[in-house]
């Protein structure tokens, strides 16, 4: 397999940021060539960085290196006035590692490497609250495929345009965290899916249709929609919410989960998580292979 970028995979972690430039107009690819070099430059060995492009941006700095299906998040519209708007951007950096000075240092010598050529779109801080709960308090990565399954749910196949690379998906979701812990466990329970202090799935007549799990627990065509999960949650006084982070071997499993959230089946049934966060950012990007990326830099 074409080697992944490796911080895809990193579950140590505890420290993060994702960083979203738009690349200003008229910058020549040579000179975005330059500055990437720059913000990649010396990286300790304690962080991480996954890097990843937006389509026009990957077309045009390296048109050799095309995945298929790769396309600009639009916006899209679903039952009862829900919304998921689109941030669409150029360039997306996630810093990771276990020293917030590190993740901070790294983050901040992108940015400064980026400075004069692009334009900040959002810089989202998180970390690991609890053992792994997100801010609602239920556990977030449980199905997440293990072992092997997972670089099969996350890296485009070998035989494929751009193997060993990866599809990107960054949404940034705002909970009514109060409205949220006004619910009972037990309702809260059933719009997840899963038992609040120990994450197991609700079975059979237990499991609604409308819970989150339902909702993204997705098939199509007998294959499941398995996607490998790195969100994290961020907070304050006046925000909280979930970075999700989503990478797959293919954008159509993400459209499938978005749109069943949204009520866009038949059905329309929509997750009724969406009653109590709500999204505020999406798009996609591509993560190239290490090799891919040699090309692309
Ligand atoms: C499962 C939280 C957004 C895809 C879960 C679980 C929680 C959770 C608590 C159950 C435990 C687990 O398996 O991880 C959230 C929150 C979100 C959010 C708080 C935003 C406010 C999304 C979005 C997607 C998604 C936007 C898809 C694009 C999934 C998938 C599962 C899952 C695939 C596993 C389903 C299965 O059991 O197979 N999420 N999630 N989530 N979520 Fe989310
Ligand atoms: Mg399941």
């Amino acid at each position: 397999m074409q080697s992944y970028q490796l911080g895809i995979f990193n579950e140590e972690a505890n420290i993060f940021n994702v960083t979203e430039y738009k690349i200003n107009d008229n910058v020549s690819p040579s000179t975005i060539k330059r500055a990437l070099n720059n913000a990649l430059k010396g990286t300790s060995e304690k962080i991480e960085v996954v890097i990843s492009f937006g389509k026009n941006i990957l077309n045009e700095l390296a048109p050799e290196v095309q995945p298929k299906n790769f396309k600009n998040f639009e916006q899209l519209n679903g039952v009862n006035g829900f919304t998921m708007p689109s941030n669409q951007s150029d360039l997306y950096f996630r810093v990771i590692g276990s020293d917030n000075s590190l993740v901070l240092d790294k983050t901040i010598q992108i940015q400064e490497a980026l400075k004069a050529i692009t334009t900040i779109v959002i810089s989202e801080n998180g970390f690991v609250y609890k053992d792994h709960r997100d801010l609602t308090g239920f556990v977030d990565g449980s199905a997440n495929p293990k072992e092997e399954k997972k670089y099969l749910a996350a890296i485009v196949p070998e035989g494929e345009p751009a193997a060993g690379g990866s599809f990107v998906f960054h949404q940034k979701w705002v909970h009514d965290l109060m409205k949220f812990n006004e619910l009972p466990v037990s309702i809260q329970e059933k719009i997840i899916g899963r038992t609040k202090p120990d994450s197991i799935e609700l079975e059979g007549d237990a499991m609604p249709a409308d819970s989150h799990v339902s909702r993204t627990d997705a098939s199509h065509e007998g294959v499941a929609m398995k996607i490998w999960r790195r969100s994290f949650p961020f907070g304050s006084a006046t925000e909280k919410g979930l970075f999700f982070i989503a990478y797959t071997c293919d954008p159509f499993r993400i459209d499938i989960q978005l749109e069943r959230m949204l009520g866009n089946t038949e059905d329309g049934v929509y997750d009724q998580m969406m009653n109590y966060s709500k999204a505020t950012t999406g798009a996609y990007s591509f993560a190239p292979s290490i090799k891919d990326l040699k090309t692309i830099l």
